[in-house]
């Protein structure tokens, strides 16, 4: 049908409510074609379109919503699946400004920290739903507000710390929480900007290594960093937490490895005693309740998935280290260990499904693992992808590629997914899944 036709659809006199903005504990799904002036559909305008960004804009997809997929390139992976996409520099508040005046969304949903936060303000002020709040967005993409309200508010747990401003007051802060220390940007991701500092003469280094990996070190002036004590880890996990219209639940956590600051392997579920079990959830839940009633406070609803990252010491004790307002990398696994993926579970608590317990079980057997081994491939130029017949023989595998349309350095570009007996088992196998591939970059 074209679009003149869709609009010329006649329509009873009691849609004329359907004009006004959707109530989205209710939302109106499953027309997202319609284009007409009392369209009932549900616009879902997701900012950031990566590999994550791609999984949800199919979930939201799958429940009927119209989804256009933003990023600052074009062919992300989210773009290629969306009903419309958009290329833009989300940073910069007058382009996202016409973004949101073209598409009038409904939903806005960040995928990536870097977007210009005035202006998810501004779109919330006017009643569009910003997932999970405008308020936590920015929150969670500052360590200080975050490490503030979490440590300082909400009571939880975390490795010593002071801020700086300057590299005097870096030295002071370095001091006090002693050596070794590690020494992060407020603003930034990834690793990046990021340097554990182990004795005293290496702290200026620390310094600018921060100001030329922050996000936005073009654009001048100097940027706050945070220095931690370097926690002795045993290992770390994910708790994903969902908040929803039917409050917030936690999934069962989830093991990695991170290396160089992106994460290479995760497992689900971790192998934990019961105890560090409980204090895990209770930690992940705390925080995302704490993030939810400032976002309440504010009059917005605080739907969405949360990654909740813990540190578990050589003593046992677990330590809050940060929280993704948004599905986390490491629970990519889910696609495999979870019936509903976090994905999934994203896009039902954003469109007002209530996610109870029941929800967020696992979907493998008991004593079984699923694990999820990141693709990472170095180049420059585009990765084709060959022997995925090899790779996925195995029964218990699967496989993402992301449509990344091209490599420079490094690249995450897909993922292997298998289940196993074990977490060994479940590792290997996934990363047999990633070695028989035949990647090249040309
Ligand atoms: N204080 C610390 N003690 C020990 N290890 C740390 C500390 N801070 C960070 N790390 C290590 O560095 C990793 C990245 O740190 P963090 O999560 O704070 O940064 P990030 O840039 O937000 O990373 P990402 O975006 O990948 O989550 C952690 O997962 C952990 O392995
Ligand atoms: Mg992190």
């Amino acid at each position: 049908m074209s679009d003149n036709a869709e609009a010329t659809v006649n329509v009873s006199p009691s849609s004329a409510s359907q004009s006004a903005p959707a109530t989205q504990a209710n939302p109106r799904l499953g027309t997202p074609l319609d284009r007409s002036a009392t369209a009932a559909r549900t616009k879902v305008l997701l900012l950031g379109s990566g590999e994550l960004g791609r999984e949800i804009a199919i979930e939201l997809m799958r429940l009927g919503a119209w989804v256009c997929a933003a990023d600052s390139y074009e062919g992300a992976p989210a773009q290629q699946v969306a009903h419309e996409y958009r290329v833009l520099d989300m940073a910069d508040p007058t382009q996202l400004d016409a973004l949101f005046a073209e598409i009038q969304p409904d939903i806005v949903v960040p995928e990536v920290e870097a977007i210009a936060t005035s202006e998810l303000d501004a779109i919330a002020a006017q009643g569009v739903q910003v997932v999970p709040s405008a308020g936590i967005a920015a929150i969670c993409m500052d360590r200080e507000r975050l490490r503030v309200i979490a440590h300082e508010q909400l009571g939880l747990p975390t490795t010593p710390y002071r801020f700086a401003g300057s590299l005097e007051e870096l030295r002071a802060g370095a001091e006090a929480v002693g050596y070794p220390c590690v020494v992060k940007p407020i603003m930034s991701s990834s690793g990046h900007g990021q340097s554990v500092v182990r004795t005293r003469d290496a702290i200026d280094a620390a310094w600018h290594e921060a100001q030329v990996g922050r996000r936005a070190a073009g654009e001048g002036g100097i940027s706050r960093v945070i220095v931690e004590a370097l926690a002795p880890l045993d290992y770390e996990l994910t708790v994903l937490t969902v908040s929803s219209s039917a409050g917030v639940v936690t999934c069962t956590p989830i093991g990695q490895r991170q290396e160089s600051g992106d994460y290479r392997e995760s497992w689900q579920p971790a192998a934990v005693n019961p105890d560090t079990l409980q204090i895990a959830k209770d930690l992940a839940r705390r925080c995302v309740e704490g993030l939810v009633a400032e976002a309440h406070a504010h009059g917005e609803r605080g739907w969405g998935v949360f990654g909740v990252e813990l540190f578990v010491l050589t003593d046992g004790s677990v330590l809050f280290n940060e929280v993704s307002p948004r599905p986390h990398d490491t629970g990519m696994v889910t696609m495999i260990s979870q019936r509903l993926s976090e994905f999934a579970l994203h896009a039902r608590a954003i469109l007002g499904i209530p996610v109870s317990e029941s929800h967020v079980d696992l979907a493998i057997g008991s004593g079984q693992v699923g694990a999820s081994h990141a693709i990472v491939v170095e180049g420059d130029g585009r990765a084709v992808f060959s022997n995925v017949p090899q790779a996925l023989a195995e029964a218990d595998t699967n496989l993402r590629i992301f449509n990344k349309p091209e490599v420079h350095g490094h690249r995450r570009m897909a993922v292997a997914l298998a289940i196993g007996n074990n977490a060994d088992d479940a590792r290997a196998k996934a990363g047999r899944v990633a070695d028989a591939l035949d990647i090249t970059v040309r």
